[in-house]
């Protein structure tokens, strides 16, 4: 055995005899030769047996190697720039292997399986390449969101699973059992962030979120991550230049980082090196207008079929129109002051126009739809139970939020950033489930 190195270590141990640890990915070979595709967590390195270089016994065991057999195997490392792989350039010249054991026959072979196939056996599908990539990407927009908030001042508060009450409407609600009260999962972090500014200016909350939707699209998980920004003294314009930043510099990251695994995800980088501050706002009212001239003039949702569905005006914006909206411009477009009416009862009603409010929805550009949600936040004690009482939720939940009316109030805004939606986008997934490593989706929860 040589020194067990990773397959991203290899460049600097060009000609040592080393040892990877690892599984078998795939591989080829006839008579003298076994080509292995070794993986080992990191990368995927080209292991090539030749039989007159090992034992006997080695040349049979990697003849038997099944796909995910897991193996220790000792070799040269060579040089060689056509060498397939992750990263590639550079392969093993086996002369010893070691069977820790020979997998039974792997039901995911390297044909296409049908989807639910695959998510059933999410356990084993979250070890092929393509899962990988998304994977390593995912971890990099997580680094970027923390790297991000933590190098700009906010402060890493995260807020409770269990909760009262209802935050983001009542219609997508968890319900558990709290020693006989009923309590819920956290549809967002955000009212508890509104606290915790008070006491730190800038925060985050980054966590677990829950949202018992009815619906089965390619864009709702029940189980989501969500990043939560809050920021005090702030108002929908400060919160928009925050936001510009914000997501120019995780995908900017993600370029950076991942240009290996957008490519393997045959990700087209070029819409994603536009985005970059600032981005185009529109107000509701002019979304209003481009989806309803579209509309009139018979125009298609780009990539689908389907013709550009009129909205009232009032109406919350459906996925075809998003992605239209979307479509107009080469980067991420901010709408904002949507209807009070179709959004949550903690948001700031426009002083001279309360019938829209200081919202703002990121909706992403290729029909990946919204992003991000937010708003400037009702600050005045009388307007914000006013607002609990019209949605008829229970005061006695919200005396503690209302008190933050109380002492000291401030003008102040934040948003939430869905972690699948983000990754699904930048990796250009058609489906919210391959964005994270075990999707609870409406009717699936295996494994
Ligand atoms: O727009 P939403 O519902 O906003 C909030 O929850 C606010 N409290 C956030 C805030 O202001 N602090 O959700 C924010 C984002 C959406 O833009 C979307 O990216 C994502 O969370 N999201 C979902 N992602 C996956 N599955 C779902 N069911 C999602 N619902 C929202
Ligand atoms: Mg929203």
């Amino acid at each position: 055995m040589g020194k067990v190195i990773t397959i991203r270590q290899m460049s600097a141990h060009v000609g040592e005899a080393v040892t990877l640890e690892g599984w078998l990915y795939t591989k080829t070979g006839k008579g003298r030769l076994q080509f292995l595709q070794v993986r080992d967590g990191g990368g995927i390195c080209q292991a090539v047996v030749f039989k007159g270089n090992v034992s006997e016994e080695a040349f049979e065991l990697a003849r038997a190697l099944t796909q995910e057999s897991s193996l220790r195997v000792t070799g040269t490392v060579k040089e060689d720039t056509r060498a397939p792989g992750i990263p590639g350039g550079y392969e093993l010249d086996v002369t010893g292997l070691e069977v820790v054991q020979i997998a039974d026959e792997y039901p995911i072979q390297p044909k296409e399986h049908g989807v639910e196939f695959l998510v059933r056996n999410r356990h084993l599908w979250i070890r092929s390449s393509r899962q990988w990539a998304i994977m390593r990407v995912r971890a990099t927009v997580i680094r970027a969101i923390r790297g991000w908030l933590d190098n700009n001042g906010y402060l890493n508060v995260d807020t409770p699973i269990l909760t009262p009450n209802a935050a983001e409407g009542t219609t997508t609600l968890f319900e558990i059992d709290f020693h006989g009260e009923p309590a819920y999962l956290a549809q967002t972090g955000q009212l508890y962030s509104e606290a915790t500014i008070l006491a730190f200016g800038k925060v985050y909350c980054f966590g677990p979120t829950f949202r018992a939707e009815k619906s089965k699209t390619r864009r709702h998980l029940q189980e989501f991550w969500m990043v939560e920004p809050e920021i005090a003294f702030c108002d929908l314009d400060g919160l928009m230049e925050i936001e510009e930043q914000f997501v120019s510099h995780i995908v900017q990251r993600c370029l950076e980082e991942n240009a290996e695994e957008l490519k393997l995800l045959e990700r087209d980088t070029s819409a994603l090196e536009q985005v970059t501050p600032s981005f185009p706002r529109i107000h509701y009212d002019e979304a209003v207008d481009i989806v309803n001239r579209a509309a009139a003039a018979g125009e298609l949702v780009p990539g689908y079929e389907d013709k550009v569905p009129h909205i009232e005006w009032g109406d919350d914006f459906g996925s075809p129109h998003e992605t239209y909206i979307a479509a107009q411009f080469d980067k991420p477009v901010f709408v904002h002051h949507y209807p009070t009416q179709v959004k949550a009862f903690y948001m700031e009603p426009e002083p001279d126009r309360p019938e829209v409010c200081r919202s703002v929805d990121l909706l992403a550009p290729e029909g990946y739809g919204e992003i991000t949600g937010g708003s400037e936040r009702m600050a005045d004690v009388d307007k914000l139970i006013a607002g609990i009482e019209e949605h008829e939720l229970p005061m006695a939940a919200f005396d503690w939020y209302v008190d933050l009316r109380r002492y000291g109030t401030v003008v102040h805004s934040g948003f939430g950033l869905g972690l699948e939606r983000t990754v699904a986008w930048i990796c250009g997934l058609t489906h919210l489930r391959e964005a994270i490593a075990f999707p609870r989706t409406l009717g699936s929860m295996r494994p």
